[in-house]
């Protein structure tokens, strides 16, 4: 793999690295306010989460297929075969994910902010892998790639899986919070989160790019932490919440 001196995408993964780490400072006090942490004073201002989902996750599928049609064709097998696991990913959060989610309604300034951020990692995801990064032949052979589209089927499928238990737990119209059970929310309170940080890994294993590694990077920060509090909430919550179940790493944290 070889990969072009682009300024914009230096600074856009450096952008993305500096971010998560600031992200991830942030959220040791306090998380996200969204979902379960949504202040009451927010209500207002929310938005029905199918919609929210909808609009702040369709951008980063659409910026890379946009970029694709625009640049033409002749592009490479590597190329293809990882804006197909970027795009697979977010055509099932935007199009499948948002249209079944029973979540409370999202603050209006999470979904600005969500949406111009996937507007920005699409353009720099799809950018560097159409216009800067060129996979050989031999990169098509090597065990890393096969590890990492592994990695990413494997995260791919526990992300979905969590969700679908997820969402069994309510009614519609419910907002209640139950114990998740099954699948690996036996081992961690976070399986969803789990299984979204493994496909990106995975992602960035195959891929070998700075833009790849900054979005795992940020990924780890942004929603490790999330799994931290939702545990600790859990354990708030419930007294017979499941001992031996971590937040995020089984078996270690
Ligand atoms: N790559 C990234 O940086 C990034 C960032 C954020 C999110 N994501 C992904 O987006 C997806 C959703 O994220 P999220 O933060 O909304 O996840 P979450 O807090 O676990 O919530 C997921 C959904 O399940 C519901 N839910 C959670 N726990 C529940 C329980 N115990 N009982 C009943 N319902 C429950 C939530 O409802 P409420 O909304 O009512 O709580 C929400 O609809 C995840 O797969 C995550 O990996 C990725």
């Amino acid at each position: 793999m070889t990969s072009c001196r682009d300024s914009a995408v230096f600074y856009l993964s450096w952008t993305l690295l500096l971010g998560g780490a600031a992200l991830f400072w942030r959220q040791r006090r306090a998380c996200a306010l969204y979902g379960r942490y949504t202040p009451g004073q927010a209500q207002g201002r929310c938005y029905p989460a199918g919609l929210a989902w909808f609009l702040q996750e369709v951008p980063a599928l659409l910026t890379p297929l946009l970029l694709l049609l625009w640049s033409g064709t002749g592009f490479e097998t590597g190329t293809l075969l990882l804006l197909g696991t970027f795009v697979l990913h977010y055509g099932y959060r935007s199009l499948i994910y948002a249209f079944l989610t029973r979540g409370r309604p999202v603050p209006l300034h999470i979904i600005v902010f969500s949406a111009a951020f996937c507007s920005l990692n699409g353009v720099l995801q799809g950018h560097h892998l159409l216009h800067c990064a060129h996979f050989d032949h031999t990169w098509m052979t090597r065990t890393r790639l096969a590890a990492g589209c592994f990695l990413f089927l494997v995260g791919l499928s526990i992300n979905v899986h969590s969700d679908f238990i997820l969402r069994g737990l309510r009614k519609p119209g419910e907002h209640v919070y139950r114990i998740p059970r099954g699948g690996l929310f036996e081992l961690v309170s976070g399986a969803n989160f789990l299984g979204e940080i493994l496909e990106w890994c995975g992602y960035a294993v195959a891929a070998g790019t700075l833009p790849a590694f900054a979005w795992a990077f940020f990924t780890v920060c942004s929603i490790g932490p999330r799994a931290v509090h939702h545990h600790r909430d859990y354990r708030q919550r419930f007294e017979d919440y499941p001992p031996s179940r971590k937040a995020i790493i089984p078996f270690l944290l």
